[in-house]
């Protein structure tokens, strides 16, 4: 595996594998690779003779008072990872690169970067769109692989590459999860053993609701009501748990059919995020 840390670096390599005609795939990280991780590095594999992870923590989408500084940075054991899983070339570019002195442009995806969690993170959205169509141009993909865990994120970004005309393919990935239904995510670390235990009541709430829609349940703000107040129960602290239109994540009204439920909820210092698709009767 190659390892770029510069955009210079990374181009040199990218461009002996475009010469030969190879398709390029890229999975854009945070690093502290867990297995959802990797299963994107997996689909990636499939789609492309050359596979690019990008490790950056990005600056730009924490607010102020988030995890930016304690985010967990583990490049060495994450280098080993991809090695094993034949990754082709890591890219650990450096904040200064990314964003040098005198940066100015902002990639906003209006209305979408300001409902769900853009209302409790109100600059988190620009920051990913931005840092997102950066990687896109240093690296130049084909195709570029995000997980459907964080749903609202995929969303975003497939709007952002159709409303520039990005010439790339954005593939989505399913949520991996643990045994016990929790939806992996580098954030599980901050939790405590007691708190592990009451996480995956996050997914159970998500099952429970998508069961009372296909049971033909159709007042879904009372099922919304209903679900907030079963996590608050077991000890949660609940931004959002909401019913959406799968396409434009608009709030889901009776004729709809292709939902998806998200939910956003702290669990002590965790903020944990999780989504279902289904298909209203
Ligand atoms: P990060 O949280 O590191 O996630 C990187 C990618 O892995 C994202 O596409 C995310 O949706 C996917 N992912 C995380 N947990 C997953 C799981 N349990 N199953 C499937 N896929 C999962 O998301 C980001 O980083 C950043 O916002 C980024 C897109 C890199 C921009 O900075």
């Amino acid at each position: 595996m190659y390892t770029a840390t510069t955009i210079a670096a990374l181009r040199e390599r990218l461009a002996s594998w475009r010469r030969t005609g190879e398709r390029i795939a890229l999975v854009p990280t945070m690093g502290n690779l867990h297995a959802g991780h990797l299963q994107l590095v997996e689909a990636a594999r499939k789609r492309a003779d050359r596979v690019v992870v990008s490790i950056f923590v990005n600056p730009t989408q924490f607010g102020e008072g988030e995890d930016y500084a304690s985010y967990p940075r583990t490049l060495a054991e994450d280098t080993r990872k991809l090695c094993a899983r034949s990754t082709d070339l890591l890219f650990s570019p450096q904040p200064a690169e990314v964003y040098p002195e005198g940066s100015k442009t902002v990639v906003e995806v209006r209305e979408l970067n300001r409902i769900l969690c853009g209302r409790f993170r109100p600059v988190h959205f620009n920051g990913v769109t931005t840092v997102v169509s950066k990687l896109l141009n240093m690296v130049q993909p084909d195709v570029a692989l995000f997980g459907e865990k964080d749903f609202q994120q995929l969303l975003v970004i497939r709007r952002m590459v159709a409303d520039l005309d990005i010439p790339v393919e954005i593939v989505g990935v399913p949520t991996v999860r643990e045994a016990d239904g929790l939806a992996m995510s580098s954030r599980n670390d901050y939790l405590s053993v007691a708190e592990r235990l009451i996480a995956p009541s996050l997914y159970r709430s998500l099952r429970a609701a998508k069961q009372l829609i296909e049971a033909g349940g159709r007042d879904f703000r009372q099922i919304e009501q209903q679900q907030l107040e079963a996590l608050r129960q077991v000890g949660f602290n609940p931004d959002y748990f909401s019913i959406r239109r799968r396409s434009d994540l608009l709030l889901a009204e009776k004729q709809d059919v292709d939902l998806v439920i998200l939910a956003a909820a702290w669990l002590g210092k965790a903020r944990l995020i999780d989504n279902v698709q289904l298909k209203a009767g």
